[in-house]
């Protein structure tokens, strides 16, 4: 018989991301991205610290936060960083129970369990860290009928440009630093209960010159998908350590979106103004002998740089944008699966070369 899940998830609750100009990365993410404006709070609703803009796109939920005065955990996060993930937070049924059963397996306390109120209800919040100064929150929110959280307002302004189509987080990567994968893959394994679904090693994830390895945790019902990156030895300088110097650390590098309309969805962030990474064309001339027949025509997923892999179940279809601020560290994937589970392994080659013309015009490979 099945052990009972110890920790059980419901899914992606938000991100929360710690930036420098809270206002201005929210409208990039409306303009960009196609999120739709939730909630908001700050100096208009009593909080005197920080604001905090709440966007949606169906089931992705985005905060983006500001400090408002200097020397806060805010600031300094943002200082050292730059723009981040600060929180990645679970939507659970018990937050008092997951913190209790993460915390007694290991898990460093950030909150405990703390109850907020107002007119619509109560939500109990509490936190563990995991890698660099990023924390997982664990959020209840099954007594509360508020637009997101107590102490938000709603967000209605009068510029609201339509959505992309994305629908859900994917999957959410972590960069770690040298020998650093297995202690993480092991927290998320003792800690959450999380099992390892692939793991990638440098032989899978090379190029001529540089090389990542990787292992994928997963939870029970599969809605939370953790790869867990650290650097390989290669002859130059692999874009993990990139990542970790200009992020002075580890921290999430890649947030994955999942479409059902992949050409739809990238040729609308394309046409404003997301940049994406491009494989050369030679990778097409190939690729439907590596990945067999798939529904869609290829000469459109070629002109977008959309790439393509197979496993045993299915197929997919994913694309990755440039780092979406100065520093080369967060960018986003958008996938859409059709009977795959994977990650793309056959694409990594073409990827990485492409990553690696990115890191030369920098002077950081
Ligand atoms: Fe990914």
């Amino acid at each position: 018989m099945a052990q009972e899940d110890f920790l059980p998830l419901n899914g992606t609750d938000f991100v929360e991301f710690w930036v420098g100009n809270a206002k201005q990365v929210a409208h990039y993410y409306q303009t960009a991205f196609g999120f739709q404006p939730l909630a908001y709070a700050g100096l208009e609703t009593g909080v005197k610290d920080r604001t905090s803009y709440v966007l949606r796109q169906d089931k992705i939920t985005f905060i983006f936060t500001t400090s408002l005065v200097p020397d806060t955990e805010i600031s300094q996060h943002c200082n050292k960083h730059g723009d981040g993930v600060k929180y990645v937070a679970l939507w659970v049924d018990d937050a008092t129970k997951s913190y209790e059963e993460t915390v007694k397996r290991g898990a460093k306390s950030y909150m405990k369990p703390t109850t907020e109120k107002d007119e619509n209800g109560e939500v109990v919040m509490s936190g563990i860290h995991t890698y660099g100064e990023t924390i997982h929150l664990f959020v209840e929110r099954k007594n509360y009928k508020g637009i997101f959280l107590p102490g938000f307002v709603k967000w209605d302004p009068l510029y609201k440009p339509v959505d992309v189509g994305l629908k859900y987080v994917d999957h959410m990567v972590g960069n770690v630093g040298w020998n650093e994968m297995n202690v993480w893959a092991k927290f998320y394994a003792d800690v959450m209960g999380f099992k390892q679904l692939i793991s990638f090693d440098d032989k899978d994830i090379s190029t001529e010159y540089t090389a990542l390895m990787s292992k994928v945790m997963a939870n029970s019902n599969m809605r939370i998908k953790f790869p867990i990156n650290e650097p390989a030895v290669g002859k130059k300088k692999s874009q993990i350590e990139e990542y970790i110097d200009f992020y002075q650390g580890p921290g999430v590098q890649h947030v994955a979106m999942a479409t059902d309309n992949i050409v739809k969805t990238v040729t609308a962030l394309r046409n404003r103004g997301v940049e994406f990474l491009k494989v050369p064309m030679t990778y097409y001339s190939t690729v439907l002998e590596r990945v067999g027949e798939i529904d869609e025509e290829l000469a459109p997923l070629a002109e977008l740089g959309i790439l393509i892999d197979r496993d045993d179940e299915g197929y997919l279809l994913q694309i990755f944008t440039k780092p979406v601020e100065d520093r080369p560290t967060v960018f986003y994937e958008i996938i859409q699966r059709k009977g795959a589970k994977s990650f793309g392994k056959g694409n990594f080659k073409a990827l990485f070369e492409s990553i690696e013309l990115e890191q030369e015009s920098r002077g950081t490979l």
